[in-house]
């Protein structure tokens, strides 16, 4: 919370073109090196990896799978020591287990595995010699080391639809209490050191959804969940393992899942918390600000093709200081609050023809309002009780008329200027047969590539009801007319696609990583001053292995590290753990994990 400055460094480092190379590629004068990898040891004496006996409690106590989000909160004010927090959003069964044929095939103890595979790591750090580079500290205590996984962690749920009906079983009757994390995606850390994560796609987990009521229904197939099939094909068949996977049998699991989740890596005896006054829907993750009322301010993403964009400010006031009595207000300033989800305008619609040109006064940008939601117990929205409100949220979007993006991402507000970046990664569908059409803020029919959109607060305040948007970047091969980069010379900008996460260094310039690269090439990530002239002058800083996604990205606030998750390397049709289409990390079998990237000379990243 420290990033006072605003403006941006000039990005003199020479850029990682497009490849296919089975390698992470960092720039001339930078090194990179792997900190941890799926397997290794997380809580002290943990079990090698060893994927021909894969259980539980082995991985219930080594590094999960698919890591997501990444943070790096320091232990100590020199940066020596950090945690290293980290989501595990999914598993690749087919990459993980000698002789996969199916999950139907998989042993129960195989299940219990990928389930303990899920969820996060803290990790303790220590900063190599004195260069960015980091390793896991392997003596000393490290009682901060800990999984939380989907197999057996406790979370207490907090806010208004906390003990509501909707999330009551058989076994919580009380409603309050969940066990496991699900489809962790990106995240955020908070002023006052915790990480907030995101439960995005929680839907793939559930079976069952086909003998629920008419009205069930259709609040299940609203979050993705099949309501035709007893057991759909492409779910994870957990409930082979744990019943309450069978909707048949516990109709409300999934109303616990799809939620923010709030761990304080701190206090290893701590229960992560899940918070419903921030909503519930695929959520990619959230970020939290300061408002200059002392208010926090959550930003947050409901990662589907035409879904919305949210915020959350809290009843309370931050309180600033280190004491213990601070950080236990702050504790609680996500259980109370009020939620809206975002309405866009436009200055110019009539002029928007999918084609992605720009209109005629140069600029895709517009007017917006967030229309509130609920606050505390009151619901805004008419028909839907607060913890429907918060419980639905999808629904109550669709009935305020929220405007339909092209699947936003990661939604985090820059701490140098307040201004709120959104990566949108794309919509294919976007125009196509009955579905909105392109508008302003969502400008490209069958949109493959994504944009960026800006959104800044009026007054500055980010409590504020009304904003102003525009795209600074719209995304692909820059040689493409439809493309946009603040009017910056594309002769000398990297093609882009995909943008999923971002992330910002001490100076304000824009960090991009991307998902699912449809230019061709390996996904990676990138970095773009978003403020004076070289705004737009966005540049590839470094590429990850065949078949991966270039996750985190999180740099260290003395510029010095970078850290990225390579999630699902090797993820190719028809690839398997004996037939891997990467060898990245170790030359054998795939393994997602994490690398930090340092200058060699010791300078500030990306100068
Ligand atoms: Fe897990 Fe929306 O990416
Ligand atoms: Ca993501
Ligand atoms: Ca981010
Ligand atoms: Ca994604």
């Amino acid at each position: 919370a420290a990033r006072q400055q605003s403006g941006s460094r000039a990005l003199t480092f020479k850029a990682v073109p497009p490849n296919k190379l089975d390698s992470l590629i960092v720039p001339n004068g930078y090194d990179h090196s792997v900190v941890l990898r799926w397997g290794d040891e997380v809580v002290p004496g943990a079990p090698a990896l060893d994927v021909h006996n894969q259980t539980g409690a082995r991985q219930s106590k080594q590094f999960g799978y698919n890591n997501d989000f990444v943070g790096v909160l320091p232990l100590t004010s020199s940066g020596k020591r950090v945690l290293l927090v980290v989501n595990h959003e999914y598993t690749n069964e087919d990459l993980m287990f000698p002789g996969f044929t199916s999950q139907d095939a998989l042993t129960v103890e195989q299940v219990k595995a990928a389930m303990a595979a899920h969820g996060l790591s803290v990790v303790e750090l220590e900063r190599v010699d004195d260069t960015g580079e980091y390793r896991v500290r392997d003596n000393g205590s490290r009682k901060y080391n800990r999984r939380i996984t989907a197999l057996a962690t406790k979370f207490d749920v907090t806010g208004p639809a906390a003990g509501s009906a909707y999330l009551q079983t058989a076994a919580d009757p009380k409603g309050r209490t969940v066990i496991g994390t699900l489809n962790n995606c990106a995240g955020g850390i908070t002023p006052w050191g915790t990480v907030l994560s995101g439960e995005e796609n929680f839907n793939q987990y559930f079976v069952g959804g086909n003998e629920a009521s008419a009205d069930v229904k259709a609040k299940l197939s609203r979050y993705g969940i099949d309501t035709t099939n007893r057991y759909p094909s492409g779910s994870r068949k957990w409930e082979r393992a744990d019943e309450r996977f069978d909707l048949a049998k516990h109709p409300n699991e999934a109303n616990r899942f799809g939620w923010i989740v709030e761990v304080d890596p701190f206090d290893p005896e701590s229960r992560p918390r899940k918070h419903t006054a921030l909503g519930r829907f695929k959520h990619e993750g959230a970020n939290v600000i300061v408002a200059k009322n002392g208010h926090v301010v959550a930003y947050m993403g409901d990662d589907e093709r035409f879904d919305y964009l949210y915020k959350f400010v809290s009843d309370k006031k931050f309180e600033k200081g280190n004491s213990n009595k601070a950080r236990e207000h702050n504790l609680t300033l996500l259980e109370s609050g009020t939620l809206y989800v975002a309405k866009l305008g436009y200055t110019s619609a009539a002029e928007i023809d999918g084609s992605g040109k720009l209109p005629s006064d140069g600029a895709f940008n517009g007017q917006g309002q967030w229309i509130k939601l609920v606050s505390g117990d009151q619901s805004f929205v008419e028909g839907m009780t607060a913890a429907e409100v918060l419980t639905f949220t999808r629904l109550a979007g669709d009935k305020v008329g929220a405007t339909k993006m092209d699947r936003p991402e990661d939604v985090e507000p820059s701490l140098a200027t307040g201004k709120v970046y959104v990566a949108l990664t794309n919509n294919t569908a976007r125009g196509t047969g009955s579905n909105p059409k392109a508008d302003e803020a969502n400008p490209r029919t069958s949109n493959r590539h994504g944009h960026i959109l800006e959104l800044v607060e009026d007054g500055g305040d980010n409590t504020s009801l009304t904003f102003t948007w525009s795209l600074p970047i719209v995304c692909g091969d820059p040689a493409d007319p439809a493309t946009y980069f603040s009017g910056y010379d594309k002769t000398k900008v990297s093609p882009i696609s995909c943008p999923d996460n971002v992330a910002f260094d001490s100076v304000g310039n824009l960090w991009i990583s991307t998902d699912g690269n449809a230019l061709g090439s390996n996904d990676g990530l990138f970095v773009t001053p978003i403020e004076g002239p070289e705004k737009g002058h966005l540049k590839q800083f470094l590429t990850v292995p065949v078949g991966g996604e270039t996750c985190g990205p999180f740099i260290t606030s003395d510029d010095r590290s970078v850290f990225v998750a390579v999630q699902h390397p090797g993820e190719i049709s028809g690839a398997s753990l004996e037939n891997p289409a990467s060898n990245w990390p170790d030359g054998d079998f795939a393994k997602p994990g994490v690398v930090v990237t340092w200058r060699v000379d010791g300078g500030p990243i990306g100068a």
